[in-house]
């Protein structure tokens, strides 16, 4: 589906906040409409010139895109094509996660192509042709990650999990299971775990400690700076 002309003033409102926050990637921003538009765990296509973008509403105010192109064949990935948390290409049937766009199985070799997704003012606002920020910034409270747990956060790294093993002591890791694609679920004082096959990971270095996952996760150095964790 195009992307309505009655929606474009809304777009340009939501585009003024947009500059007012300041983009955390640069590229050309577009207005989606609004973000209610598409139900949560469901996804939907919009076309800008000769842009496809397949937008997945992965929560209540939590949206993922990608370039809707099948990374091994360049076929359109369709909002039908989504399905329990999976994006499947239409001619190879390669999976892959619909939050991350991690490939899960099928012949791609790659994972989708990622449209940064904001809410502006209601409105779905994306960015094409963005550059990926450095992995720097604020990323939550330290007093927000329980002591023996840790919590999930979107940064500019990535979605990642956020573990405080002991008081005061705190690691980011990539919150992608290495095994397929899942993000993992929570964490305890020694452990990440993946409830989708049961892989578990080290609080102390992401490595692999149970579970089908032959890799480790990937780990983020992290500072705690007046009450915030950033990373560095
Ligand atoms: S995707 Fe995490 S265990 Fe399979």
């Amino acid at each position: 589906m195009g992307i309505r002309r009655r929606e474009l003033i809304a777009g340009a409102v939501a585009l003024a906040g947009f500059l007012w926050a300041g983009p955390a990637a640069f590229g050309s921003s577009i207005s989606l409409g609004r973000f209610d538009q598409i139900k949560t765990k469901a996804a939907k296509n919009f076309t800008s010139g000769s842009t496809r973008i397949l937008v997945y509403r992965r929560t209540a105010r939590k949206f993922s895109g990608f370039i809707a192109s099948c990374p091994s064949d360049k076929t359109n990935l369709t909002a039908s094509g989504v399905r329990a948390g999976r994006i499947t290409c239409p001619t190879d049937k390669s999976v892959f996660n619909a939050s991350t766009g991690a490939r899960i199985s099928g012949p791609a070799t790659t994972g989708l192509e990622k449209v940064p997704i904001k809410i502006v003012n209601g409105v779905l606002v994306a960015t094409i042709g963005a550059v990926a920020a450095p992995i720097t910034g604020s990323l939550i409270e330290s007093s927000k990650v329980p002591v023996g747990g840790g919590v999930k956060v979107d940064s500019t790294a990535g979605v990642l999990m956020i573990v405080q093993p002991t008081r005061g002591n705190f690691a980011a890791y990539s919150a992608i299971c290495t095994h397929a694609g899942c993000e993992v679920s929570r964490a305890t004082a020694q452990a990440i775990i993946c409830t989708c096959h049961d892989s578990q990971f080290s609080t102390e270095d992401g490595k692999r400690i149970s579970g089908p996952a032959s890799g480790e996760l990937k780990n983020f150095a992290v500072v705690e700076r007046n009450g915030m964790l950033f990373l560095r």
